[in-house]
């Protein structure tokens, strides 16, 4: 059985100071498991006080919410892949649905975010998923395969086999609508085949979009899932624990 990932996106809150508030609620209220992994994804500005506050736990890591792909350079406010690391950070979510379709990231993009995350070391954590209007056309399964195409082709065989991937249909999120289990876990499938038939160990797969302490138990009940990756719900440190403390599988 792969170890369930709960993966917080914490997206543009928690400054300084809130995330190591949040951090003192959280760390004695969660007790390390031995069969789950918790992620922190603060803003960038936050990075090293999360890295710094888990310190002492490694059942927990901290990661950047997205990268330039160039190392260094003449980019005003961007983040690189280096310099998340020199704050602690051990991942980097890349191609999330807010990139995407906020600031209009492309696949391309993605391709050499991914490739720089990789090349520092860093796990890198593709976020892919459909528009509503892809999936009511049809198009779920083709809209995935062209993103994980897009990102991940080309990638050296042993950073491929570091990604973790997060199916985060964009309808769900942050709208209070999520996939059925089956639903998700039918992507799920997609990307593991997707994945295998570039000759790629299983990967851990996520799921994205309106997870919450009601519907996470029938989520995590589909095997297909390896854990998830959340937003809102992980925003109130108590909440959080108890989420990724009480959810069995
Ligand atoms: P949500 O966000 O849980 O608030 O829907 C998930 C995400 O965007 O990663």
């Amino acid at each position: 059985m792969r170890r369930l990932l709960f993966a917080a996106n914490w997206k543009m809150h928690l400054a300084p100071a809130d995330a190591r508030a949040y951090l003192q609620n959280f760390l004695p209220a969660y007790a390390a498991r031995t069969d789950r992994d918790v992620w922190f994804f603060p803003p960038a500005i936050s990075l090293e006080a999360v890295s710094h506050a888990i310190a002492r736990r490694p059942d927990l890591r901290s990661g950047v919410q997205d990268v330039y792909w160039e190392p260094k350079g003449a980019f005003t406010g961007a983040v690189s892949a280096p310099l998340a690391v020199q704050t602690g950070a051990g991942a980097a979510l890349i191609g999330h649905s807010e990139r995407r379709h906020v600031f209009g990231e492309t696949d391309g993009d993605t391709q050499k975010k991914v490739a720089a995350v990789a090349a520092a070391g860093l796990v890198p954590v593709l976020c892919v998923g459909e528009l509503l209007a892809e999936r009511d056309a049809g198009k779920t399964l083709a809209v995935v395969s062209r993103q994980l195409e897009g990102a991940l082709t080309d990638l050296p065989a042993a950073a491929l086999a570091t990604v973790v991937v997060a199916y985060e249909p964009v309808w769900a999120i942050g709208t209070g609508r999520n996939a059925t289990p089956a639903d998700a876990a039918a992507v799920h499938r997609h990307i593991r085949q997707w994945l295998r038939a570039r000759g790629q160990a299983v990967p851990r797969v996520l799921y994205g979009g309106s997870v919450n302490l009601k519907n996470i138990a029938d989520l995590l009940a589909e095997d297909e899932l390896d854990g998830v990756l959340v937003g809102g719900a992980s925003l109130d440190p108590a909440g959080w624990a108890q989420l990724v403390q009480t959810t069995a599988r």
